[in-house]
């Protein structure tokens, strides 16, 4: 579908037509025209804008349309975009050089960091991206366990290595893969899926799989099948499940680490798993993941132990700086009391002007993470998730990109707000969601 043919605008000055050229362009050069699938707008329709420059809770196109942005480059802008005081470091840092693969006491002081504000990481190693973290994590539990089995849920997502392509929610529902050709069955065969908020679905994958299982994987809060909250005893019961069985129990806080609270999910629950990955926010807008966990777990890892991992450009200096410099801010007191206000004011508002004009919709918020769905609810997994009206979402998501709101082109995908979102903005995108719902 062409963008400016049938998204049904009221718009008349909205124009995408440098953004149609250039991806028009871009899918001659890369695969889909983008370098990551959900950015081609698949599930809503039409083609992406092409964003020319971000700041504070504002992007622009390159036909010069200013969106007010709710996907934050999917998690890490949780202080706003381009902030100065982060520039500022990278510009201070990038004097000493880009890379090192070398130590450099700047990964000392963003591992410091880590560890005292994460519960369950006691030693840290850093990687390039969350997809690394989680591949790194499920190798080191294997090797720490002497086990091969895992369980992960369906509509979790843990990046895309081969052993965590199985029912892994988002992306891969999105463009409508149950799977992904390429993977080979061997490096699934060890992957074992449970139910979300179903704690009877593990506890028989325990049953039927005694003393095998090497770890359970979870986003502890799911951001990849939209957003879904734990029922309140269920993390307890993996945690009670996996210590019984000599399991090890992983939170992959990629997307809530220091999203939820400053010490991730494992804070906001009060759950502490054995290990930990995160991204995204520590990375500050740059390219990092981590794992990290108990130090007799962590004490496997090369070269201290024999589980290999390694990295070029793992700990370089300008992800270390903007990581630091994003912490710092979002340890202040107040920013998750403020997350928490301006995004339950949001997803609220534009909860209830669904209602109001007929549409079922249900919708929920931790801190500065959210999401709604086109469907009564309530919604506990994937299964329930996939309820949604997509089409409906598709109508919606066009009107709001109209009227200068950007979110995450899939209902499968959870919403961020920043610390740069001011109420003004939040009520602009109520009254803009209004009209859109009313006519759709
Ligand atoms: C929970 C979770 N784990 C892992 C990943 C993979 O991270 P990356 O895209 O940095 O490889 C993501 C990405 O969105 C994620 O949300």
């Amino acid at each position: 579908m062409d963008a400016s043919v049938d998204q049904n605008k009221t718009n008349k000055n909205f124009s995408l037509r440098k953004s149609e050229e250039a991806f028009n362009a871009a899918k001659n050069l890369m695969p889909g025209g983008v370098n990551s699938p959900v950015r081609a707008f698949t599930s809503v329709g039409g083609q992406p804008i092409v964003i020319d420059s971000v700041k504070g809770s504002r992007m622009w196109d390159i036909d010069g349309n200013e969106y007010i942005d709710y996907v934050g480059s999917w998690g890490p802008a949780i202080i706003g975009h381009a902030d100065d005081e982060v520039l500022a470091a990278l510009g201070e840092t990038m004097k000493k050089g880009t890379s090192f693969g070398a130590p450099c006491m700047l990964e000392n002081v963003l591992a410091e960091m880590v560890i005292s504000a994460v519960p369950s990481i006691e030693m840290v190693r850093f990687v390039n991206s969350g997809t690394e973290a989680c591949m790194g994590v499920l190798r080191l539990a294997r090797a720490f366990t002497g086990k091969h089995k895992i369980i992960k849920f369906e509509g979790c997502y843990h990046g895309h290595a081969d052993a965590l392509l199985v029912k892994a929610g988002s992306g891969v529902a999105t463009l409508g893969l149950p799977d992904s050709p390429g993977v080979p069955k061997a490096a699934t065969s060890d992957t074992l899926t449970a139910q979300f908020n179903d704690i009877s679905s593990i506890e028989s994958l325990f049953e039927s799989h005694k003393g095998d299982i090497a770890a359970v994987i979870l986003e502890p809060v799911v951001g990849n099948s939209g957003f879904i909250v734990p029922k309140p005893d269920f993390l307890n019961s993996i945690r009670k499940i996996t210590k019984q069985n000599s399991t090890l129990l992983i939170f992959d806080e990629v997307m809530t680490g220091f999203r939820l609270s400053y010490g991730g999910a494992q804070e906001y629950f009060g759950v502490t798993p054995d290990l930990t990955t995160l991204g995204k926010i520590i990375g500050g807008g740059l390219p990092v993941g981590a794992y990290g966990g108990r130090r007799d777990i962590m004490e496997m890892v090369a070269p201290q132990g024999p589980m290999y991992q390694a990295g070029t450009l793992s700990g370089n200096p300008l992800a270390m700086a903007a990581g630091i410099q994003t912490l710092k801010r979002i340890k202040k007191a107040g920013t998750y009391e403020y997350l928490h206000e301006i995004t339950g004011e949001l997803v609220r508002g534009i909860v209830e002007a669904g209602r109001r004009a007929g549409h079922a919709m249900c919708g929920g918020h931790i801190n500065g993470m959210f999401g709604f769905f086109f469907t009564e609810g309530p919604v506990y997994n994937f299964a329930d998730a996939k309820k949604s009206d997509a089409a409906k979402f598709g109508r919606f998501y066009w009107g709001m990109l109209e009227e200068g709101v950007y979110f995450a082109p899939s209902q499968f995908e959870a919403g961020f707000t920043s610390l740069a979102h001011t109420s003004q903005v939040i009520k602009m995108t109520i009254a803009a969601a209004e009209r859109v719902l009313r006519r759709i």
